[in-house]
């Protein structure tokens, strides 16, 4: 199984790093436009082989693609991180050429990879890859309900005072600190729901600190996290690398599931080898249905301010 990162930057390498540890693929490139800096986090995570016991070999590259030949996944982390006080969304003017153009690096020398976009804003730009690509729709995932739901759990864990492993909930939407819909409704603490545990407005400071999680983490360290990030990414990849078979909120083509369509936009999928296998349609109620669509406003607002007809050429 060989995974290529595009990106040796915090995200990129610390996904790198997880990718190992879990020690299910034999093979990590890591590319970057920088000069060595990809080669060098990849040597310096090499010398950890024989501390953490993987025997995955990490490689980098300076933005030679030929490297990432015949990739089973690739995962887009390139372009630039947000600044404290920035949307997602703002970065969309820089970060949109980034993709598309590593976009068609990636399957010009691995044409059937799956890909999974992590740069921001993250539904956008998986779009974008949808709009400038080839791929099959099931071949092109967005991280970033998989993150969202794990700030989720943390932020339930804290206001339940018992560990993470206990908890379970997920954030659908888009990925932005306005359009997340975490459901609360559904997320349990040992197959008990929440609500039994937590009054309503525990339960709304929960879901407000959670949409802001991103964004809380870019104020305190000036720089987009790279952590959760990069473990959330490492989990979307075992699922696939594996046939893990797990269900995971993640951006995806939607063509009228959820009464959406021509948008990506996170909801529950099924991960395998195919990589997104099947999309899961949840019984929302009305208010959840009310949050999703004007959450699908905005993804669509964003990716209307791409211009296609620029990033396509
Ligand atoms: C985050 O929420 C980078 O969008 C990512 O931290």
């Amino acid at each position: 199984m060989k995974i290529t990162i595009v990106g040796a930057g915090a995200v990129g390498a610390s996904c790198a790093e997880y990718i190992a540890i879990k020690n299910f693929a034999s093979e990590v490139v890591l590319i970057d436009i920088k000069e060595d800096y990809a080669e060098g986090k990849a040597m310096d995570l090499m010398q950890t082989a024989s501390l953490l016991g993987f025997d995955t070999r990490i490689t980098g590259s300076t933005n030679d693609y030929s490297k990432t030949a015949d990739s089973d996944i690739a995962v887009i982390t390139s372009g630039i991180p947000r600044k404290p006080g920035m949307t997602r969304e703002e970065l969309i003017g820089i970060n949109a050429d980034i993709v598309k153009s590593v976009s068609s690096s990636i399957l010009e020398h691995s044409p059937n990879a799956i890909v999974i976009v992590v740069s921001n804003p993250m539904d956008t730009m998986t779009y974008l890859v949808h709009k400038t690509t080839n791929l099959p729709k099931n071949k092109i995932i967005g991280m970033g309900g998989a993150l969202d739901s794990a700030r989720f759990k943390y932020r339930l864990s804290e206001a339940l005072d018992c560990p993470a492993s206990d908890v379970d909930g997920m954030v659908i939407g888009g990925h932005s600190d306005t359009g997340m819909v975490p459901l609360a409704r559904l997320a349990t603490r040992n197959s008990v729901p929440v609500t039994e545990f937590l009054s309503q407005d525990r339960l709304d400071q929960v879901t407000e600190d959670t949409k802001v999680g991103g964004a809380t983490l870019t104020k305190m360290l000036g720089t987009s996290a790279w952590y959760a990030p990069g473990a959330a990414v490492s989990s979307l990849v075992q699922a696939i690398a594996c046939d893990q078979k797990k269900m995971f909120p993640c951006s995806a083509l939607l063509e009228g599931e959820y009464g959406l369509n021509d948008l990506c936009i996170g909801v529950p999928v099924i991960l395998g080898k195919n990589g997104i296998e099947k999309i899961v349609e949840l019984d929302l109620n009305e208010a959840e249905k009310a949050k999703m669509k004007e959450s699908s406003q905005g993804v669509s607002g964003t990716n209307d301010l791409l211009d296609l007809k620029k990033v396509s050429g």
